[in-house]
């Protein structure tokens, strides 16, 4: 299994980057997860600022406090998903949302690696007192909703119709639960290494 590692966004990943974003344009993929990379397509340099930005951000219904990191498989240093990780929820987060999106580049998909995402996502979060994560995904949505269900996430409910005119499905994840049930899955062996800030 590849060795993966959660890594804060640089000038230094640039070019990978933007490659990144527009793999998921080439193949159609929805996005997710990227910390709005997807409209800084010409401006990576604004982007690495207001993600700085992001990680102290006064909660408020507009913005809340958030990181966002590549997932870079260390082989060969490919940036194969990214996660985004909202450290506080305002009212709208925490009736869709949530904590925690992610992606992982079309070419990359299948292999296990959201698996290995999430654990250190959830990783990140507990590291930041967040006992609960909440999390939804469409209802379409296997893989994601697979992803969760392999930390324990509960599903909570099922409600609106989002803008794609899917079921929005609901699921909570006990933080250290998850971590502590997943441990030996996914440390046992080095397949991760700890999360770089
Ligand atoms: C959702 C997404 C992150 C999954 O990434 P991934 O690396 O392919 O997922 P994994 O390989 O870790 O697989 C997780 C689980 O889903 C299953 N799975 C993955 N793709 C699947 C598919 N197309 N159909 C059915 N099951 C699938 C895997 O078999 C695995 O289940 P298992 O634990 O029973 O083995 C990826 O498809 C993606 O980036 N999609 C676009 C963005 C998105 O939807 N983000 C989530 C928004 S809620």
């Amino acid at each position: 299994m590849d060795r993966l590692n959660l890594v804060t966004p640089t000038l230094e990943y640039k070019d990978a980057a933007i490659d990144y974003i527009n793999e998921f344009i080439k193949y159609n993929s929805d996005i997710n997860g990227v910390g709005g990379l997807n409209r800084y397509l010409d401006d990576y340099e604004g982007w690495l600022v207001k993600i700085e930005e992001d990680k102290n951000r006064i909660p408020t219904e507009e913005k809340v406090p958030a990181l966002t990191y590549f997932l870079v498989r260390e082989s060969d240093n490919r940036i194969v998903g990214m996660i985004n990780i909202r450290l506080a929820l305002n009212e709208k987060l925490r009736k869709g949302s949530g904590h925690i999106g992610y992606s992982i580049r079309p070419t990359e998909r299948r292999k296990g690696y959201n698996k290995i995402n999430l654990y250190l996502g959830l990783k990140v979060c507990l590291e930041h007192g967040i006992k609960e994560v909440i999390m939804d995904c469409d209802k379409s949505n296997i893989a994601s909703a697979k992803t969760m269900l392999a930390f324990g996430a509960h599903l909570d409910r099922e409600d609106y119709i989002d803008s794609d005119g899917d079921l929005v499905q609901h699921y909570t994840i006990d933080t250290e639960k998850a971590i502590n049930d997943s441990k030996d899955i996914y440390e046992s062996d080095n397949k991760v290494k700890k999360v770089k800030q």
